[in-house]
């Protein structure tokens, strides 16, 4: 054995053992050499980002719940100290050192190259696999960040860009159906952030009252029955009539639990965005899961394969592995029988696989994502909701987030701050909010609005940093 013995283990060993490093380590094991270069951009790597935290030395990565708590005041302070710092941080004049202290705008500087290096060079490797983006706080990250983030992470869950500079030209990329597994918005303190925002979060959650289109983005061959032998082998004629290897699923028919007839993509393998995908289905179709997939295989493979101002209740690389690591993957993954992925991190709140990327590079929904329902009708999954401190928002962006069959699953809305609505733009949006939990429900204490009884009260009476129409009193 030579002294790079380690490079000689298994591919899924070596990932097992980089799932055990923080983001810093595992950048520099990216410089190793290709191979570690190309295991370090596995997608179950990455799948929550805290770029801000990870900026100031913070190295976690697990799912947003643990650390979802409010910063303290002191905290806030500093960001706010480094806010200010970039502001008089001009880039072509490099640093004015009369403006900001020296640390400030070191860590200024240090939270914007990684949030740059995060967009130019790792987002377009992983960010298919991406369901967390943290970016609460950030004194440096932009609308154009932000937006060109969006584009690469359309299996966002969970997003948080808590008290940013961020404006409405952040969500540009959001189209119809963009983001349909976001459960959770933060926008608490995005001053900037207008009614426009709330319409294209609407869109992009998708349209409960249309007919879904199971594959958006995938390319259907047919969807009418196949013969058993195709099923089978997993090798499906396209429009040409040419025999192409494909991924079959079947869902079940609108309005009845039978199957529906089968609908068929195109599955290359150099397109598939992350090697964990492919696992994943690997994995389902060995535990015989075959509500959503009866045959799979890969061409050129063997086919084996609480707020700090809260008050009292109201009324008070893809993944460019080698082929042969591709088959490696899904015959160890099936021989699993499923778990965490290589990286032996959490998965929890990424329920479902990531789908199949296909041959026209957009996620298809096969067997039903979260945001997926029975025959892959979408069912807006957002649950939590803070606009807190948006002073422009009005009764009409409130109204576009209740259009498109409303918000089924919200429930925790913080309205705090929103100056300009009213009682009927609130009581319009709460009507399309079933799930709505009153606890959980705040708006300003001076509206009389619905559930005005057992809703909360504004959060942002003694915030000093974020809009109320009592601040000062
Ligand atoms: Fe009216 Fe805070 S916005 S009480």
């Amino acid at each position: 054995r030579g002294p790079d013995h380690v490079s000689q283990l298994p591919p899924e060993t070596l990932l097992r053992l980089l799932g055990y490093l923080g983001p810093a380590d595992l950048c520099r094991c990216s410089q190793v050499c290709r191979r570690w270069a190309a295991l370090t951009r596995t997608g179950t790597l990455w799948r929550h980002l805290y770029p801000v935290r990870w900026a100031t030395g913070d190295s976690y990565q697990g799912p947003p719940g643990e650390v979802d708590q409010e910063p303290n005041e002191e905290w806030v302070r500093s960001r706010q100290h480094e806010g200010r710092a970039y502001q008089h941080w001009d880039e072509d004049a490099d640093i004015d050192e009369s403006e900001g202290s020296p640390w400030a705008l070191a860590a200024v500087r240090r939270e914007k190259a990684l949030l740059k290096g995060l967009g130019y060079h790792l987002l377009p490797a992983v960010g298919v696999s991406v369901r967390s983006l943290v970016l609460a706080y950030s004194s440096t990250v932009s609308s154009k960040m932000v937006r060109q983030m969006l584009s690469l992470c359309p299996g966002l869950s969970h997003l948080d860009l808590t008290q940013t500079d961020i404006s409405d030209s952040a969500f540009d990329c959001w189209s119809l159906g963009a983001s349909p597994r976001l459960q959770h918005l933060d926008l608490s303190g995005c001053g900037k952030i207008s009614d426009q925002t709330l319409r294209k979060l609407s869109v992009a959650l998708g349209n409960l009252s249309a007919p879904q289109v199971p594959g958006r983005g995938g390319r259907l061959l047919r969807s009418a029955p196949l013969p058993v032998a195709a099923l089978l082998d997993g090798r499906v004629p396209d429009a040409a009539g040419r025999k192409r290897q494909a991924i079959v699923f079947r869902a079940p028919a609108p309005g009845g639990p039978a199957p529906g007839p089968p609908r068929v993509w195109l599955l290359d393998p150099l397109e598939l965005a992350d090697i964990e995908d492919a696992a994943e289905w690997g994995r389902r179709r060995a535990g015989g899961d075959t509500r959503g997939l009866t045959g799979a295989s890969l061409e050129g493979g063997s086919s084996s394969t609480s707020c700090c101002c809260r008050r009292s209740r109201r009324r008070a690389h893809r993944t460019a592995l080698s082929a042969s690591f591709l088959q490696h993957r899904l015959s160890a993954a099936a021989a699993a029988g499923g778990g965490d992925g290589p990286g032996g991190r959490d998965s929890s709140c990424c329920s479902g696989p990531a789908a199949p990327r296909t041959k026209n590079g957009g996620p298809c929904p096969p067997g039903g994502p979260p945001s997926q329902g029975p025959g892959g009708t979408c069912t807006r999954p957002l649950r939590f909701l803070s606009l807190s401190g948006c002073h422009q928002v009005t009764d009409a962006g409130l109204r576009a987030l209740s259009q498109r069959g409303g918000l089924p699953s919200l429930e925790h809305l913080n309205l705090s701050g929103c100056l300009l609505v009213t009682e009927v733009g609130l009581q319009e949006l709460v009507s399309a909010c079933p799930a709505l939990n009153d606890e959980h429900f705040y708006y300003c204490d001076n509206i009389d609005g619905p559930h005005a009884d057992t809703a909360s009260g504004c959060q942002n009476l003694q915030c000093g940093f974020r809009a109320c129409c009592r601040s000062g009193e």
